[in-house]
């Protein structure tokens, strides 16, 4: 790899670490997670929370509240997702079935392999930004399918809050200040962006500033009277057609209106005595928690000590990240082995840690090898019914009739594609950069990928968000999700260890110092709270540790001693907001 690209990578990975932790925070008392006897939402925004909560407390159930405080985010937290973006939504709902709808976005219909090289080489510029940068995005349609599924309201009910926030303003806080003043010359380049959210003068909008956005309101109406028919058929497909014709992006009406969301069966893998419900291709979150799981179910991880269980927890995230970047892709377009998470190919993968020495892993494992003839994970749905209905953020509720919901939603980097469809409000994604652009060159967050992984019309490219629930005796005893693109991975793992196998309380168990190993760059990052002997027995060991500061965006609910539910957001949000 050139030393140029090489330093590139890293300062992506830096500075996608660090960026995570600067979501929302307002700067009175934030309520980023609430619970009482109805039900639970955590997220990363007090008023999307409280959005939920109020949902909660009309009747609605915990999809509702998910949804309604999702929506919400959208408005007041739209730097990280909203309308324009994707989503993973994983419900159990009360009477014990499992949906994973996949929102994810599609590459438009004319779309292909090399559209992002130019003169033999991958430009990144045009798959993070601008008029291609965009894939049909599937939010809109997933939240109707969930809400009609497994909701107690209407759709136009749980859309309110977030039709209010838009309407009324909201004062716009440090954060995304912060992240509006960092993007602030990429979106003056799109007059619809630089109408909503630039002033008059070009500036991007202080922090104290009442952000109103009358035209997001506007199509936040119109879903909430004509569903997402609008969205997909109607006036907003019209207004992305057009502008796209006339920009030389290449999404169209016609995109829009092949638009699905696929309901696909959920990974679920037991690990030391609980099920993990985990979200499928074209997520990689669920088959890499299993693996890393899997890999360390051996391990009495509660008996060791930290700088051994880190070292361990490493070596598995390695060997997970290897796989995921030649394995990995929409499986509607090539053939994930289900090997990946069989228990033998797991096993023979944890054969290969050494307690004392990390790895040098070159290569994927070879998962066919040890479980020949294993089908590969396709959309096959989860029960016939199924076939009839069908920079990122996580929102995680429940309710007191058991219904557990997950969702993780994004428009990729920093406002997407940095591209507002005028007359829209629309932040449009960027998730068109999840694709391998060209084999070996690495996207926003370092990640490398292969042809499972390259573009193709109408395929959803490779994600890491990773909504997961876990049950237990099969009933629900966690939700869990995070921002922070391949990190999003290692801290669901690590919160799961934390709050299950060392039995930490929920808080803490997110409080915990975090490391990240993502197998390229292969560095083992370790938070700066880290202690000096624990980073010893790494180095030890062979590591090459690079810090970090505090990183990381996880939303959690899991039941305490006594079955009541608690929610916790991240904590290391609430410190950066004191
Ligand atoms: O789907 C994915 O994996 C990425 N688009 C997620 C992006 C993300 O988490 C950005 N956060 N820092």
């Amino acid at each position: 790899m050139p030393v140029l690209t090489g330093l590139r990578l890293l300062f992506c990975l830096v500075l996608l670490l660090w960026c995570t932790v600067a979501h929302s925070q307002p700067a009175d008392e934030p309520a980023y997670a609430q619970a009482n006897t109805r039900g639970a939402v955590a997220t990363v925004h007090p008023l999307a929370t409280r959005a939920g909560m109020d949902v909660l407390a009309k009747g609605g159930n915990a999809v509702d509240a998910a949804v309604a405080a999702a929506v919400a985010l959208g408005v007041v937290d739209g730097h990280n997702s909203g309308i324009g973006g994707g989503a993973f939504v994983l419900i159990r709902t009360a009477d014990g079935k499992l949906l994973a709808l996949d929102g994810r976005e599609t590459a438009p219909a004319k779309a292909h392999r090399d559209m992002y090289v130019v003169d033999g080489e991958a430009d990144t510029s045009l798959s993070q930004m601008g008029p291609l940068a965009s894939g049909v995005p599937g939010s809109v349609l997933a939240y109707e399918m969930a809400i009609e599924q497994a909701g107690a309201k209407v759709y136009a009910d749980v859309l309110a809050p977030a039709i209010r926030l838009a309407e009324e303003g909201f004062e716009i806080d440090n954060i995304f200040a912060g992240r509006l003043a960092r993007s602030a010359d990429r979106l003056a380049r799109f007059d619809g962006s630089r109408a909503v959210l630039l002033g008059p003068d070009g500036n991007p909008w202080p922090r104290g500033h009442t952000l109103v956005q009358k035209d997001l309101a506007n199509t936040l109406k119109a879903i909430a009277d004509e569903g997402s028919d609008y969205f997909y058929q109607g006036g907003f497909a019209r207004a992305v057609d057009q502008w796209m014709a006339a920009n030389g992006g290449l999404l169209s009406a016609a995109d829009f209106a092949g638009y699905k969301v696929i309901a696909r069966s959920p990974i679920l893998f037991d690990y030391r005595g609980y099920q993990v419900v985990g979200f499928p291709p074209p997520s990689s979150g669920g088959v890499h928690t299993a693996q890393i799981l899997g890999m360390l179910e051996g391990h009495d991880l509660k008996a060791l000590k930290d700088g051994e269980r880190y070292h361990l927890i490493g070596e598995a995230m390695k060997l997970a990240f290897a796989d995921r970047a030649h394995w990995l892709g929409d499986p509607d377009f090539t053939q994930v082995p289900k090997a990946l998470v069989s228990r033998d190919y797991i096993a023979a993968q944890a054969g290969r840690i050494l307690l004392n020495r990390a790895l040098d892993v070159t290569e994927p494992g070879d998962p066919l090898a040890t479980a020949e003839g294993e089908p590969a994970i396709t959309d096959e749905p989860a029960s016939e019914q199924d076939l009839f209905f069908k920079h990122t953020t996580h929102i995680a509720a429940a309710d007191a009739a058991g219904n557990w919901v997950a969702i993780t939603t994004t428009v990729n980097t920093d406002f997407g594609s940095k591209v507002i469809v005028p007359g829209t409000g629309v932040v449009m994604n960027n998730q068109m950069d999840d694709f391998s652009v060209q084999p070996g060159v690495p996207n926003a967050y370092g990640l490398v990928g292969t042809e499972a992984n390259s573009v193709q019309p109408g395929k959803r490219p490779l994600s890491s968000m990773s909504p997961t629930i876990v049950l237990k005796d099969g009933k629900p005893v966690m939700t869990v999700g995070a921002a922070g693109g391949p990190t999003i991975i290692t801290q669901v793992v690590q919160a799961i260890i934390n709050h299950l196998d060392l039995g930490l309380p929920l808080e803490e168990a997110l409080a915990k110092s975090r490391i990240h190993q993502q197998w390229r760059p292969d560095m083992l990052f370790v938070e700066a709270n880290m202690p000096a002997g624990v980073r010893q027995e790494l180095v030890s060991r062979g590591h090459k540790l690079k810090e970090m500061g505090p990183y990381g965006s996880t939303q959690a609910i899991a039941l305490d001693a006594q079955g009541t539910l608690i929610a916790v957001s991240e904590p290391r949000l609430k410190a950066r907001n004191k």
